[in-house]
């Protein structure tokens, strides 16, 4: 009765992966129970997660085939494209997100194209509205930008807006920091930069005020939903969010949140259940009314039981 928060399974976004192939259910390594799906198995788990509860997916794509510009990446009959049709056709009622970048498409596992040692901001614009249309000709409902290129939640909706797509909405991977903590997405995704970092797009993790800047950026450039990630780490950005903004909220409990919990649940050094309940529930006290989680299906389970 005086319980502040609730957590429901209406909250939870599962990520999946998808790769080629058919029967593939192939664990990744640093993320023990989260699997490379093919399309056949993925459309399955879809159906489970739909059964469950579990509102959205959010999708993404690893080609067999990688080149300097990501192009399989805006491939109308790329692995994510078909996937997305798959699933919609199998079960409509799932939302489907999908991530859009170039960097499980690149060979040089960047987010943007590259010239030398530079990431170039500009010219990875329109490769990020190419793809995120084919997404939406797929049936996607909604795009969600994580390159964190300056501009592209505006060339994203003018690309849509121009090609019928008024209606797709677009969730913006808002305060991205450089982390650690992707470090288990980058095995799954093999999407390692070859050279370099991220550090110059994405950003800084000693700042706060930079994220309401992104997230001002992105909301007036158009963006419906944004995301704060990742999130346990950034508590207080996403309260910071919450309180100075109104548009729908995400946070981004990432791959290494995730890892962590389960390596130490492994070795019988924490209660992995009750730390998995306790850090969705923080990341939903902190404001964040969707979280994405590798988590999801346990959850769910756990909160229908
Ligand atoms: C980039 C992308 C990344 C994640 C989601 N989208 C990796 C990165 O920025 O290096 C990480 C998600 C996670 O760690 O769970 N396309």
């Amino acid at each position: 009765m005086v319980r502040e928060t609730s957590l429901s399974v209406d909250n939870l976004i599962a990520p999946l992966f998808v790769c080629e192939g058919k029967n593939v259910k192939d664990e990744i390594s640093a993320m023990p129970g989260v699997y490379r799906l093919s399309i056949d198995t993925l459309v399955k788990e879809v159906s489970e997660c739909h059964a469950l509860g579990i509102p959205a997916v959010i999708l993404f794509g690893i080609p067999d085939k990688k080149d300097a510009l990501g192009s399989e990446a805006y491939n109308p009959d790329g692995i994510t494209q078909r996937a997305i049709r798959e699933i919609k056709s199998s079960t409509p009622e799932m939302a489907v997100i999908t991530d859009v970048c170039i960097d499980e498409y690149t060979d040089h596992g960047h987010c943007g194209l590259v010239e030398g040692d530079k990431v170039l901001n500009d010219p990875t614009l329109e490769l990020l509205a190419a793809i995120a249309r084919t997404h939406a000709d797929a049936g996607a409902d909604i795009v969600a930008p994580s390159d964190m290129m300056d501009g592209r939640v505006a060339a994203i909706r003018k690309e849509l807006d121009g090609s019928g797509h008024q209606d797709t909405i677009i969730m913006s991977y808002a305060a991205k920091y450089a982390s650690a903590f992707y470090g288990p997405f980058r095995e799954a995704a093999n999407s390692a930069p070859s050279f370099g970092d991220r550090k110059s797009y994405q950003m800084d993790p000693a700042n706060r005020l930079e994220a309401l800047r992104e997230v001002r950026q992105d909301i007036e450039e158009g963006a419906d939903i944004v995301m704060v990630k990742p999130a346990l780490p950034y508590l207080d950005i996403i309260r910071d969010v919450r309180e100075e903004f109104d548009v729908p909220l995400a946070a981004y409990n990432v791959s290494g949140e995730y890892s962590m919990i389960r390596a130490a649940a492994e070795k019988g050094w924490i209660d992995g259940e009750r730390a998995m309940m306790e850090s969705l529930m923080s990341i939903k006290r902190a404001g964040a009314g969707m979280i994405l989680t590798y988590f999801a299906r346990e959850a769910a389970y756990l909160l229908n039981r």
